[in-house]
């Protein structure tokens, strides 16, 4: 069929169902929404058989859904209406959930409905839920409502009448005043309700050290107790508050924007308050947990399972700055000396890594030397990836990945990811050629030239057709929370392998024979020449394309945009 996407933007969801769509071999054109005379233009111009919305903030004019077949993926289970359902259902505490498609009529979610799929919603934060859970359930919806339109025969479910079974219950939009945190009278387990359901977006308004700021992110402290409302310490970046019966960790604080004022963004809490932070302690958290320590949260985890290792990390947003890139260099240098014979890296859940962290580049003095300073560190990490050769490095992608972060995962020996992840193998919509040794290890997996065509197209690849076309080695079908847990397995598998200790022995030969051929550090300085030009041109694209998109003003975003 010719399916037409229309989504507010050009995100996880869309992306994936783009790539999954095509895999079908579907034709997908994408429209980005907003503009109703470009959506009629596009309808008149492209004659779709199906517009498919996965993510849309404004409504369907109605000489579209008129006229063509348009299905609405709608984030709640059928009888859900309104456009805080996933909010909604994470500050209720529901753990239970499910996506529904539906076609577009006047009245906003109450067409017939042709799909739905169930999901778990177990205790994420709420975009990691979307791009997890809730997106495994709409591409299973989407999937089967595609079929059923393509079917010809199949009669959507109108939300009344015979066989309607569900109650239909339409909730408003959910305000500040509501998702409003009482420190002193809110339970931990409430406050962290309230952190995830607004986590990453819109984050929870607050007060905190004379200003306001919205709080992103949020993660039980198991040890450390105060007075309620209080600053505790500092972890990692992240600044430890205390509840009544308890303390969170928030990792991200976004600046509340003044009226008329510039469009703010989020930082590390800890950068985000700068000198208004009152002395704290930093309360590291081991990088190997004692046997008997309770869960506290860290972002970067190692653990052993006789020959294997696990280097756990897990950033927000997948970004890594010039910091966490350091801090995993430490942790990956320690677990490359542990006795083991395969060490896996990643394999939690949600994003693997999308790469140098635009947002603390943006808000750095010297925005240049940040973003050198961040790439060259990021080259540090991927450089020592490649050049372990005493054990097989498994890159276990749980989640997305982009840009650098896709070639951090490539500079392992194999690379394991989740059905469900979509990687994004190239760096061209932040204006950049990029570096992390990519002319080295996306050549060498997918040829010459189907890495000129990833990298120029930049387009979303989902996980089966970067299986197929070598991006990846095993894409390991189940859900988010299974992730870690059948690495794991694979893991101890390959770790028993008697074919492991003779790929070691090839890996180092291969290894040196490469080095001969061209040395690494040749890939690394041709890259980076280019990058150093790209960083410090003030005229570049690269900042202007890194403003807009840490300020989240429109960009030319949409697959359209990039053939
Ligand atoms: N630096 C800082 N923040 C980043 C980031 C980065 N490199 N990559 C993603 N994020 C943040 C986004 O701002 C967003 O924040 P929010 O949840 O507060 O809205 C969140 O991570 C998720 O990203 P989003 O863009 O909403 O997800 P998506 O699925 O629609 O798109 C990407 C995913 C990776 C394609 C898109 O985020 C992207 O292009 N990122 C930049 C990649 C890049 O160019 N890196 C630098 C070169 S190495």
């Amino acid at each position: 069929m010719r399916i037409l996407l229309l989504a507010s933007a050009f995100n996880s969801l869309s992306q994936r169902l783009h790539a999954e769509l095509r895999d079908r071999r579907h034709t997908v054109d994408f429209q980005l929404a907003g503009d109703d005379d470009e959506l009629v233009d596009a309808v008149d111009r492209l004659r779709p058989d199906l517009v498919l919305a996965p993510m849309l903030r404004t409504a369907i004019p109605q000489d579209v859904w008129s006229e063509f077949t348009c299905l609405i993926v709608h984030p709640g289970p059928p009888g859900d209406r309104g456009p805080s359902s996933l909010d909604r259902a994470i500050q209720d505490g529901r753990t239970e959930w499910g996506v529904t498609v539906l076609q577009a009529e006047a009245e906003m979610d109450a067409g017939p409905v042709w799909a739905w799929a169930p999901c778990r919603l177990p205790a994420r934060g709420k975009s990691d839920l979307y791009r997890n859970e809730v997106s495994d359930a709409a591409v299973a919806a989407t999937l089967l409502a595609v079929e059923r339109v393509a079917s010809g025969a199949y009669v959507p479910q109108p939300q009344h009448g015979p066989g309607w079974r569900e109650a239909v219950r339409t909730r408003p939009f959910l305000r500040q005043q509501e998702r409003r945190i009482d420190w002193a009278g809110d339970s931990t387990e409430a406050v962290l309700r309230r952190l995830r359901a607004a986590d990453s977006q819109p984050g929870v308004l607050d007060t905190l050290c004379g200003g306001e700021w919205y709080l992103h992110g949020g993660h039980r402290e198991p040890v450390l107790r105060g007075r309620p409302g209080e600053l505790l310490a500092t972890r990692a970046g992240a600044v430890c508050r205390a509840t009544p019966d308890g303390a969170v960790w928030i990792p991200e604080l976004r600046r509340r924007r003044t009226p008329g004022g510039p469009a703010t963004f989020k930082l590390p809490a800890v950068t985000a308050l700068g000198a208004l932070l009152p002395p704290l302690p930093e309360a590291a958290a081991p990088l190997v947990p004692g046997e008997h320590e309770g869960p506290a949260w860290s972002d970067i985890r190692y653990r052993e399972d006789g020959p294997v290792g696990f280097l756990r990390f897990s950033f927000p947003g997948g970004a890594m700055s010039t910091d966490h890139c350091r801090r995993l260099l430490a942790a990956y240098r320690f677990a490359a000396a542990r006795p083991t014979s395969v060490l896996v890296l990643g394999g939690g859940r949600d994003f693997f890594s999308n790469g140098i962290h635009l947002n603390v580049i943006e808000a750095a003095p010297d925005q240049a030397a940040e973003s050198w300073a961040n790439i060259t560190a990021m080259d540090d990490l991927v450089g020592e990836v490649l050049t372990t050769t005493d054990r097989l490095v498994v890159a276990a992608v749980a989640g997305n990945a982009a840009a650098g972060g896709v070639m951090l995962a490539l500079a392992a020996d194999e690379v394991w990811c989740r059905g469900g992840s979509v990687l994004n193998p190239h760096y061209r919509l932040m204006g950049l050629y990029g570096s992390e040794y990519w002319t080295y290890t996306l050549p060498r997996r997918v040829g010459a030239a189907a890495a000129e065509r990833l990298t120029r197209q930049a387009l979303p690849v989902s996980a089966s057709a970067a299986e197929r076309t070598g991006l990846v080695d095993r894409v390991l079908d189940c859900g988010p929370e299974e992730f870690g847990p059948s690495a794991a397995r694979l893991a101890g598998l390959l770790a028993a392998s008697p074919a492991t200790q003779h790929r070691i022995t090839a890996k180092k030969a291969a290894r040196e024979a490469d080095e001969r051929a061209k040395p690494l550090d040749a890939y690394r300085e041709e890259e980076l020449a280019v990058m150093r030009r790209q960083f410090f041109t003030p005229e570049s694209p690269y900042h202007a394309l890194r403003s807009a998109f840490v300020r989240k003003c429109p960009a030319p975003a949409g697959p359209a945009a990039r053939t």
